[in-house]
């Protein structure tokens, strides 16, 4: 519909020509996936013309708070479930009333604490990745706990995303507090946040960089590490001996949607087990949350990784986020935020 005249549009009214709808869409996954996405609901769907742009978790939270009453976003797909879980606690989204029967419990979970505004995609697990080659020519020895990352070896080593802007770092703030307590999660952050180079914008962008041997040590989700080391990058990928903590991928449907019905059947696709199984197409190599979709081989076994009980519901609410986000900016805090 975009860029008809008046007359073009009335002729396609008398003819009875079907009219595309504008689906707009906010991906929170990697490029590809969404990519690979928007191609195969278009095939399925060549009345809807989707518009999809890339951002970060809690870069869309705070669009979707700052545009509250006039969304430009109908669906919100993809992305660390916590923030879909605010937007949901804060009225931002609304129940979609799909049918959820063939999810996996950590899936329906996210609609159960939701009342129906959110849903469980994909999960992954938390971890560290080095460039074995870059330790080793430099001589360091590679980490084990998130504990040795504190130490001095790694000085200008460590690369980890900014948690207001990435899910991926507000996952792992949310899983230092659950691990050790709130007042020595921060000590702790903030003695790592000396041997940190760079805080970016994107939660899989540390790793990308630790895979070019840009930096020798990353914070990120295993899967993204996977994809990388699956492409011949030398990256090790490390589950943290002390226990870590996971992200449920989700999907929103935004308060107020322009085009409710297109945002709907994009759930609905979202879900199915036959499109949730082409993920590894792009190497997405999350768990899928329908348990009728196929688990590529390459995926991080969550049963084989110390995995905590992460409480969806305490660090999915806008005050206990609010609140560390704040703690964080004080007492870690990147002295060079990227734009
Ligand atoms: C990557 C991961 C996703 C995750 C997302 C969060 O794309 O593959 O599993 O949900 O990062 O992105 P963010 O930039 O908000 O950390």
């Amino acid at each position: 519909m975009k860029r008809l005249g008046l007359i073009s549009a009335a002729a396609m009214f008398a003819s009875g020509a079907a009219m595309a709808d504008e689906l707009s869409v906010v991906c929170s996954a990697e490029q590809d996936w969404c990519d690979l996405m928007v191609a195969a609901f278009e095939a399925e769907n060549p009345d809807i013309d989707v518009l999809m742009v890339r951002k970060s978790t809690g870069e869309t939270l705070a669009q979707v708070r700052a545009e509250a009453g006039n969304p430009k976003i109908d669906v919100w797909w993809g992305g660390t479930g916590d923030p879909h879980l605010i937007a949901a606690e804060e009225g931002l989204s609304q129940s979609s009333d799909v049918d959820t029967s063939e999810l996996l419990g950590w899936a329906q979970n996210m609609a159960q604490i939701s009342d129906g505004r959110t849903v469980g995609i994909y999960a992954g697990a938390l971890g560290i990745a080095y460039n074995a080659d870059i330790l080793s020519e430099k001589g360091i020895a590679p980490p084990e706990c998130w504990g040795d990352l504190e130490d001095p070896r790694f000085v200008g080593e460590i690369q980890v995303a900014n948690p207001n802007s990435s899910g991926t770092a507000y996952t792992e703030l949310a899983t230092f507090v659950q691990l050790f307590g709130e007042d020595e999660a921060m000590t702790k952050l903030a003695a790592v946040g000396q041997n940190v180079n760079s805080y970016t914008k994107s939660g899989s962008a540390p790793s990308k960089a630790a895979a070019r041997g840009e930096t020798g040590v990353s914070i990120g989700f295993m899967h993204d590490m996977v994809k990388l080391a699956s492409q011949g990058f030398p990256l090790k990928i490390v589950a943290p001996c002390e226990g870590t903590g996971y992200e449920v991928g989700a999907v929103s449907i935004i308060e107020g949607a322009r085009n409710f019905e297109g945002a709907k059947k994009w759930v609905e696709f979202s879900l199915r087990a036959d499109i949730q199984s082409r993920a590894p197409e792009v190497g997405a190599f999350q768990v899928p949350s329908n348990s009728n979709a196929q688990v590529a081989p390459e995926s991080p076994d969550l049963a084989s990784i110390k995995l905590i009980d992460y409480d969806f519901a305490t660090y999915g609410s806008s005050e206990t986020r609010e609140r560390l986000l704040a703690r964080w900016d004080a007492e870690v805090g990147d002295p060079n935020p990227e734009q």
